[in-house]
């Protein structure tokens, strides 16, 4: 099966070509440049982005996924390549509104023209799905044991979602577990972790995204060089909450002259990622002894850290627990690959989506009921 995937839910337009869950080209135009003086993502400038950038992108992925020379970089041969095409999968939601419908109209249009299936996409499902992931060589190869725990942390979310078969099991043609049920069992009340991280880079005067260059400043910074609350860490709770460490952040360096904030800024960055990485190691340590999964995933954007992964790995060690987490760095931050990975699995059980009347989701959800023995909030 091919899939053409598409993905404009925040300030990155991408597009993939797969061949059941091989990512064969994804393609990511990044928008950052246009945002990075604002110090965040601006929905109008992301969707006038996007509009100018999906065709190409699309082009893109379809003559890198199939191989063609570059002659058929051209609109008159999108026929061509379509027609090579089984699947569109796109992403519907959450994100913002503005942006998710470009890529959703694409989708639709490209649809409806070639007549193609249409399969419409949680984000959040694919960053889990992104561990499922393999390139044209169909590695790595995964055995992934499920009940899984995975861990999606990014600029717009931050959840722990347990992962298992469900009473019937779908299987692909190769045997392997083409279904799957999702219970969120944690998530944060306020604030991403990416978010966290984004806003403490602003407040100390540096560029956007914030994540990456903490990480950077992090590095020869000293961690306890400030203190930084740990909110709702002690409670049993598997919820997060980030917005108090931002705030506690703000507090503390207010008054500071800005050269000694730039001064400082190896140890700030390194005592507030230091925080932000405590919380969400708590809380997926908290969760994987409540649930007792027999493997832990971790991915999104904020993956992209290597202290974070240390952290990680390390934790699994002590969980005595087997951890995957997507391995390349495009797979951690947004990427149509992922979505093309949930929409083959979504593909195989026929989960059709209607190409006249498919509208974006900002708010999309989970809609799976929890389980009546296991309650959301208090261990
Ligand atoms: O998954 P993603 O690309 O988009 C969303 O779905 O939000 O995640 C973007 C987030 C941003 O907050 C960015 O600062 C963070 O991921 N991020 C990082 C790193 N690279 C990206 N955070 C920490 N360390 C990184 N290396
Ligand atoms: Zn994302």
């Amino acid at each position: 099966m091919n899939i053409l995937a598409i993905e404009t839910s925040c300030d990155d337009t991408c597009a993939a070509v797969l061949n059941d869950d091989r990512i064969l080209s994804n393609v990511v135009s990044s928008q950052t440049n246009l945002h990075k003086k604002w110090g965040g993502v601006v929905p109008d400038i992301a969707k006038r982005a996007h509009q100018k950038r999906i065709e190409p992108v699309i082009m893109e992925a379809l003559s890198k996924g199939f191989n063609l020379p570059k002659s058929l970089f051209d609109k008159r041969d999108l026929k061509t390549m379509m027609a090579k095409i089984d699947v569109i999968a796109v992403t519907k939601g959450p994100g913002l509104a503005i942006a998710l419908s470009v890529g959703v109209n694409k989708a639709k249009e490209l649809a409806i023209k070639y007549n193609k299936k249409l399969v419409a996409v949680n984000h959040v499902e694919g960053h889990i799905m992104a561990n499922w992931a393999k390139n044209s060589k169909g590695l790595p190869e995964r055995n992934i044991e499920l009940p899984a725990l995975a861990m999606t942390v990014s600029g717009g979310h931050t959840k722990l979602i347990v992962i298992k078969s469900p009473p019937n099991p779908l299987f692909d043609e190769r045997g392997g577990m083409a279904s799957f049920e999702y219970q969120v069992v944690g998530e944060t009340l306020d604030d991403a972790a990416g978010e966290a991280l984004d806003k403490a880079a602003k407040l100390m005067g540096f560029g956007y995204p914030g994540g990456p260059i903490i990480e950077k400043l992090a590095e020869s910074g000293d961690i306890n060089f400030l203190e930084l609350p740990r909110p709702m860490a002690d409670k049993k709770i598997l919820d997060y909450s980030f917005s108090g460490l931002k705030t506690s952040f703000y507090y503390k360096i207010k008054d500071w002259p800005k050269e000694m904030v730039i001064e400082k800024a190896n140890d700030l960055a390194a005592s507030y990622q230091n925080a932000v990485f405590d919380m969400l190691l708590r809380k997926f340590k908290l969760a994987a002894e409540k649930y007792e999964p027999k493997t832990l995933l971790a991915s999104g954007g904020v993956m992209a850290n290597k202290e974070l992964r240390k952290r990680i790995r390390k934790l699994a060690k002590e969980l005595k627990l087997p951890v995957y987490m997507p391995n390349k760095k495009i797979l951690d931050t947004d990427n149509a690959g992922m979505i093309g990975v949930a929409g083959y699995f979504m593909a195989l059980k026929e989960e059709w989506a209607d190409p006249e009347t498919l509208d974006r989701d900002p708010r999309m959800n989970f809609n799976l009921p929890p389980a009546p023995s296991l309650t959301r909030r208090g261990v």
